[in-house]
């Protein structure tokens, strides 16, 4: 793991910027993209960019179940918001929240993973070290699958919606064998709440209770983190 400790999220984004720009140099195709608060910056300094996103693939890692795409608390409103209308890619995926037939919904996303191996997987963590929506307890293994959100991570999302009652409950996740099938991973953080979770990802054990954990076994990981997130390593 590549560590890379930066001042603030301006510097961090802007570091992040040069991992995409190089990986658009070196041909990668394929982006697996993430949403929440910890990649804005960066969504902002690559929409204001000259990358050309144009002849490439996004992927995105989950989706809440029963939020369709113009619900404004949707991640794909979310990446439409910071990043699609003003960096287009030839076809951006994200998770289908309101298929009723879940089972094929998770199916087709698996399919559509093995079609378009990610290059390139951005990522933040939860405060349990959830990665996309796996929480702990999820198979090292997983494909994608729908994830009963713990009552932390409903909490802390709950910043995003007007009542705590209006997080869905339930969401639809990349799977962790997906994530680590990327060919790089760039992880970042930050703030004070994820330092426990940062520490715990970099130096205790590989379990799936830590469900970040499985990063150390990743043969190309980078991650950013500010002070704060940092001050528990
Ligand atoms: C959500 C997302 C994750 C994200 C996490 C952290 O649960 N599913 O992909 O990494 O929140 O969010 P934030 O960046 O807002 O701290």
């Amino acid at each position: 793991m590549k560590i890379i400790k930066v001042k603030n999220q301006i510097e961090g984004a802007q570091i992040g910027f040069d991992i995409f720009k190089q990986a658009l140099e070196n041909d990668a195709k394929v982006f697996g993209l993430a949403t929440g608060s910890t990649p804005i910056k960066l969504y902002e300094v690559l929409r204001n960019s000259d990358l050309d996103f144009s002849n490439s693939i996004s992927i995105n890692l989950d989706e809440y179940l029963g939020l369709s795409g113009d619900n404004p608390q949707s991640y794909r409103y979310f990446m439409t918001q910071q990043l699609f209308n003003q960096k287009p890619f030839q076809h951006s995926y994200v998770p289908d929240g309101v298929k009723t037939d879940t089972a094929l919904a998770t199916k087709e996303y698996d399919q559509i993973i093995d079609k378009h191996p990610i290059d390139l997987q951005l990522l933040g963590i939860g405060h349990n070290g959830h990665i996309g929506f796996n929480e702990p307890g999820t198979s090292f293994e997983s494909k994608t699958h729908v994830v009963d959100l713990q009552p932390s991570t409903i909490e802390a999302n709950a910043r995003f919606f007007e009542k705590p009652e209006d997080v869905p409950t339930q969401a639809i996740s990349m799977g962790i064998a997906s994530v680590m099938s990327a060919k790089h991973i760039l992880l970042m953080a930050y703030g004070e709440s994820k330092a426990e979770a940062i520490s715990k990802m970099i130096n205790g054990p590989v379990t799936e209770e830590m469900p970040a954990s499985i990063l150390q076994k990743h043969n190309s990981v980078t991650i950013i983190v500010d002070e704060a997130a940092a001050n528990k390593l």
